[in-house]
């Protein structure tokens, strides 16, 4: 180590933080060091989330009221307890912005606010034991304005991954629910995003699975970027679907229920991104217009993800005012990170929903032992030999 100059040394955390994913998340999976997806977009990820609002507790007792003045809806406060405690804001972000600034360079008809009094835990009236609550991202239609709701991952450096949603829509139609992969761009035409999309308005078996941007500059639909599908079975999206969305190099997948239901390899997002979940109308061309008083609703049971991450936790944005977090998160981690060995499946043979299950458990064996295992296991190597040297064991 002694041997090593300063700038060597920086150099070689910088390409460990490069390489090794920094999560600090807890999960379900105590003893995993991967988890594998199944069915055609098939991938081994190093770390696993499952985010569970089926038995929050203690469960509120009301739903909030709808605020009718934009500036009060934007400074509301969290709806419960639970979105101040560290199993939410250890995750989400409630977002409270409005369209005032892009609303006249889109078609948009209505200023939209999004405000934390429509995220909230509600207590479930359905005779299914399996959960007393589940999540819910409200919008509603006032006078002066649509008030709407949006969460966004703190985390912003997910880099690759499949998602997960346990989900329903409910409600009047003019909205969208969302639930997509984000990454911000200086133009719309430089966003990346892998959507999910429900419109209230259009059939009730039909979603959209989109690689953003979906128009082009003059504003015409790119159709290579878009599936219009079909849930299987015809399954009504007012029921409770598992909605996934598998974001890999070159290509992004969507299933429903574990079948295939579209995929598209035009323009899939190549940056490290966040997740946003978001309930919204704009009164525009894609939402549609939604008539006055009504409102419509995204509920979430639980999301679980399976991700790797690269570069800083808050996303590249976040580089040059946060240097080094990478690095240090990545030299703590490395410690601890024992390469691919137990895989654990997050599709197959699984008991409990969120707990993933070990396929094969090869931690006693040498780390050379991995060649031919299917996971990019010589992509350790350099780690193993890098590590070693930050650590001073050369
Ligand atoms: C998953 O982990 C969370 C804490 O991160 C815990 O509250 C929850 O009960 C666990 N769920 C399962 C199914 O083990
Ligand atoms: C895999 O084996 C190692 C060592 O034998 C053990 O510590 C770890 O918990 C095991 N992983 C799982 C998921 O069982
Ligand atoms: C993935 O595995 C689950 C559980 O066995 C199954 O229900 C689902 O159909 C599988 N999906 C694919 C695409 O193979
Ligand atoms: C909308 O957001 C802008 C900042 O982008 C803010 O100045 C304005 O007060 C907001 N309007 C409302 C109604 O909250
Ligand atoms: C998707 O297809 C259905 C059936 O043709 C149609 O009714 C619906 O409007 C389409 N949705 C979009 C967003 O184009
Ligand atoms: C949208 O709906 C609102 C509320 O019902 C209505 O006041 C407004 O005129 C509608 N705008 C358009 C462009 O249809
Ligand atoms: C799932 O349940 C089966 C049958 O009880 C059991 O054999 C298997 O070990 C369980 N798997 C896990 C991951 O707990
Ligand atoms: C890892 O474990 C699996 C399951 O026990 C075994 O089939 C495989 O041969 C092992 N891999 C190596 C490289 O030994
Ligand atoms: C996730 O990272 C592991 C370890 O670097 C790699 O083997 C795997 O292929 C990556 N998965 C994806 C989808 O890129």
């Amino acid at each position: 180590m002694a041997f090593l100059s300063q700038t060597l040394a920086t150099t070689i955390l910088y390409l460990i933080s490069s390489l090794t994913p920094v999560s600090a998340q807890s999960d379900n999976a105590s003893g995993c060091s991967c988890y594998r997806t199944n069915g055609s977009s098939l991938g081994y990820f190093t770390s696993h989330r499952f985010l569970d609002y089926r038995n929050v507790s203690p469960a509120p007792l009301t739903i909030p009221s709808v605020i009718s003045n934009p500036t009060s809806a934007t400074n509301a406060l969290a709806s419960s307890d639970f979105f101040v405690g560290d199993a939410w804001t250890n995750f989400w972000t409630v977002q409270k912005f409005n369209n005032s600034d892009t609303r006249h360079s889109t078609d948009a008809t209505a200023l939209m606010v999004n405000s934390p009094s429509n995220v909230y835990i509600e207590k479930s009236q359905d005779s299914d034991p399996s959960y007393s609550t589940y999540l819910t991202l409200r919008t509603a239609r006032l006078d002066d304005f649509q008030s709407a709701a949006e969460i966004d991952s703190i985390e912003k450096n997910f880099h690759f991954l499949s998602a997960r949603f346990s989900a329903r829509v409910v409600g009047s139609p003019g909205a969208c629910a969302g639930m997509f992969t984000y990454l911000a761009g200086d133009t719309p035409q430089d966003v990346q995003e892998a959507d999910i999309e429900i419109l209230t308005e259009g059939p009730r078996n039909a979603v959209q699975y989109t690689n953003q941007p979906s128009v082009d500059t003059k504003g015409a639909v790119v159709p290579q970027a878009t599936v219009n599908g079909t849930n299987p079975g015809g399954k009504d999206w007012t029921h409770w679907n598992v909605y996934r969305v598998d974001w890999m190099p070159g290509t992004t997948t969507w299933y429903v229920n574990g079948a295939k239901v579209a995929n598209i390899d035009f323009q899939t997002p190549k940056d490290p991104a966040g997740l946003m979940v978001n309930m919204w109308s704009d009164g525009g061309s894609w939402t549609g217009n939604m008539s006055l008083h009504d409102q419509a609703y995204l509920q979430i049971q639980w999301i679980e993800l399976a991700y790797n991450t690269s570069g800083p936790y808050t996303g590249s944005g976040a580089r040059k005012r946060n240097e080094g977090y990478g690095s240090e998160g990545a030299l703590v981690k490395r410690k601890g990170t024992p390469g691919c060995k137990a895989v654990c499946s997050v599709d197959e043979e699984i008991n409990t929903t969120g707990t993933p299950a070990l396929l094969w458990n090869n931690t006693s064996l040498a780390p050379l032992a991995w060649k031919g295992q299917g996971m990019g296991c010589l992509a350790w190597i350099p780690f193993l030999l890098v590590g070693a040297a930050v650590f001073g064991y050369f």
